[in-house]
């Protein structure tokens, strides 16, 4: 190994080997109060205590010292709309209405590339400006849309999964495709972009109220033909938009099964929200390898509902935290940790803080199938990582002068912090964005 590829970053060091329940389960964590994490080449090559590790390596290691700032690894929000930048805090409505008033105003500005490449780009910077490393990000209708955001995504050699929305009725008609176009566009873009760099195309029909049965019918085509790739959608967000969907759909047992019987509920598809379930859409959740994407900002400020978190991991579903900006208040990753924990508090259960943890870096991984990539410190991974201070704000710095142990802190840092306390993102090695 040439020893001037090799990096070492230096730092305490805490990463999730699975789910740490709400029990915090220490075995669940791997932690180095004076850890270094080595990186070669993008990858991770070695990690432990600097004691052990350094010895191992030549004395003219590049040596890159995190002084006590916490590294983990990159954050990973499962749904968030890049085209919703500019609509974020809309006040006064909930889903449907919201969608109308808001949301559709705003993609129809799409159509037009430049505008899509300068809100892609200003989006990936500020994703990387919270430490979020990975995304599944919805685009808008425009297949141009989605060229913004994957050439943003490559430029900046970035984990992220995104399409095309898919939508032909109950919307404004400058924002409709059709079941044709929508298999054809879908087709030419995966073909060129999935697999590009660290892209992943996600198959992405908006939900099923503003799409038909033969929409549906032809992204479940496209989703058994090419396996490979996501599938992004809404599911049971809003009471009314559940009634809808009965409505919509007569001969569907529920609004999950709308989905499954269009061959859209499969390994690698998430589905943002899932709150209005029953138990058999929740045994055939689990059945299908889906994953949920919880998204308590959203939830909250929409006013949409409280997810079941014990319900989902008691069914062993996978679960990663969404932003889902712009019906979310934040683009950070804390934040939504912290709103999740009072969503939580809300269902009379808890979030400890390696839990919260692994739904923003292992669990978010596992929901997206990507854990074989990131996720986590394992050797081999890609080395997408985020190093956090602890005295972002002087509240923070003094109520962690009270902190006893590694779950507390963790947990002061969650429901304190925000972009702050962010000090570095690195993406495959390389650093992409840095406070200082
Ligand atoms: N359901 C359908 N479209 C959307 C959207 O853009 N945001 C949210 N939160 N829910 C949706
Ligand atoms: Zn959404």
């Amino acid at each position: 190994m040439a020893a001037e590829s090799l990096v070492a970053h230096r730092g305490r060091i805490l990463h999730c080997l699975g789910d740490p329940g709400e029990e915090a389960d220490p075995a669940a964590v791997e932690y180095f109060s004076d850890g270094v994490l080595m990186v070669d080449a993008g990858r991770i090559v070695d990690l432990g205590p600097a004691a052990s590790v350094l010895p191992k390596y030549p004395g003219d290691v590049t040596l890159t010292e995190h002084r006590g700032n916490l590294l983990i690894p990159g954050m990973i929000d499962c749904h968030v709309h890049y085209p919703q930048i500019d609509i974020i805090a809309s006040c006064g409505d909930q889903l449907l209405d919201w969608l109308n008033h808001y949301t559709f105003p705003v993609e129809s500005r799409f159509d037009d590339s430049d505008e899509a490449l300068s809100v892609a780009e200003f989006f990936l910077d500020e994703l990387l400006r919270n430490g979020t490393t990975t995304a599944l990000v919805f685009a808008t209708v425009h297949p141009q849309s989605v060229d913004a955001i994957f050439a943003a995504a490559l430029k900046r050699n970035m984990r992220l999964a995104a399409g095309k929305v898919l939508m032909d009725r109950n919307c404004p008609e400058a924002l409709q495709d059709d079941a044709a176009s929508a298999y054809r566009d879908s087709r030419e873009l995966l073909e060129r972009w999935h697999g590009q760099g660290r892209l992943h195309y996600a198959i992405t029909p908006r939900f099923a109220p503003t799409c038909s049965d033969a929409q549906l019918a032809a992204a479940g085509k496209l989703a058994a033909e090419f396996p490979e790739t996501l599938v992004h959608t809404h599911l049971a967000e809003n009471i009314d938009e559940v009634a809808w969907v009965a409505d919509l759909f007569p001969a569907s047992r529920s609004y999950l099964d709308v989905y499954k019987q269009a061959g859209l509920l499969r390994e690698r598809s998430v589905f943002a929200h899932c709150l209005h379930l029953d138990e058999q859409d929740y045994v055939d959740l689990a059945a299908a390898g889906g994953a949920m994407a919880f998204c308590p900002t959203s939830n909250l400020f929409l006013g949409s509902g409280l997810f079941d978190l014990a319900r989902a991991r008691g069914h062993r579903i996978r679960v990663g935290l969404g932003t889902d900006v712009g019906g979310g208040t934040s683009l950070g990753m804390l934040r939504t940790m912290s709103e999740a924990y009072k969503v939580l508090q809300l269902n009379r259960q808890t979030l400890s803080s390696y839990r919260a943890l692994f739904l923003v870096t292992l669990g978010a991984a596992e929901a997206l199938y990507m854990d074989d990539r990131i996720g986590n410190f394992a050797l081999g991974k890609d080395a997408d990582f985020i190093t956090l201070n602890y005295d972002s704000t002087p509240l923070m710095q003094r109520r962690l002068e009270h902190a006893e142990e590694l779950t507390e802190e963790l947990f002061v840092l969650i429901m304190l912090g925000d972009d702050r306390a962010i000090s570095a993102a690195y993406v495959m090695g390389e650093l992409a964005y840095s406070k200082e």
